[in-house]
């Protein structure tokens, strides 16, 4: 079943409890967490204390992504602060294998995220024991992007490596994506779609994951 997963980075902080309830009553299942160090992009965003805040006002899944030079240190300390799910840039992590069995060890489900220049084939070696693999549709740092369109195809070629080696992971994108795209997404095989600017930029957030959820299930029913 198609996800559609709020990002917090576009939402009001100062009425962050009242955002994620409007999103949690369109029927969101997860919110999604950026987490942005200055270093590995150029950006800061919010990070541990927020988290468990958070953890403590939403029964949501808390989908934490780390865009963080060091994720070695801190990916467990993000699921003992409460993420249910926690992704790991691949070119940020030279002990890739260790920094994802952590993340599993710790009791989350562990992701490795790809930026849009990345190739798959990096990810050969870990796909038969991650959770989930988030490609960058976007190049990382900031919400309200536009969507890079060859970011389908690595969708395309992801599901099919998946399908070939019987694999459960899910696949996740993130950036640009909005009602007007959401279908071609899902077309391609996303599993959990993103969206920052296009939920919460919008005037309604409940009626924005609404129609975007609605959109994806659409066109995911006109290809099966
Ligand atoms: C970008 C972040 C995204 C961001 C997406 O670096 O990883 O999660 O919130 O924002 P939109 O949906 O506005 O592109
Ligand atoms: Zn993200």
């Amino acid at each position: 079943m198609i996800e559609i997963l709020p990002s917090l980075l576009a939402a009001d902080f100062a009425r962050l409890g009242e955002q994620i309830a409007c999103v949690t009553g369109a029927g969101a299942k997860f919110l999604h967490f950026d987490v942005m160090d200055g270093h590995f992009v150029p950006n800061i965003s919010f990070g541990l204390p927020v988290l468990e805040s958070l953890r403590k006002s939403t029964r949501l899944t808390l989908d934490v992504h780390l865009m963080i030079a060091d994720a070695d240190s801190y990916a467990a300390r993000f699921v003992t602060a409460g993420a249910d799910c926690v992704s790991v840039h691949q070119e940020a992590c030279p002990n890739l294998d260790r920094t994802l069995r952590a993340i599993q060890g710790e009791g989350a489900k562990a992701g490795v995220v790809l930026n849009p220049a990345t190739p798959l084939a990096t990810l050969e070696h870990v796909l038969p024991f991650v959770d989930y693999v988030l490609l960058m549709s976007v190049n990382p740092g900031y919400g309200g992007q536009r969507f890079i369109p060859y970011v389908l195809d690595k969708v395309r070629a992801l599901k099919a490596r998946r399908d070939e080696l019987g694999l459960p992971f899910a696949i996740e994108i993130d950036g640009g994506v909005s009602v007007d795209n959401v279908g071609m997404v899902a077309a391609a095989g996303v599993d959990w779609v993103v969206a920052g600017s296009s939920v919460f930029g919008a005037a309604d957030p409940a009626k924005a994951v609404a129609d975007m959820r609605r959109a994806a299930l659409d066109a995911t029913a006109r290809v099966a």
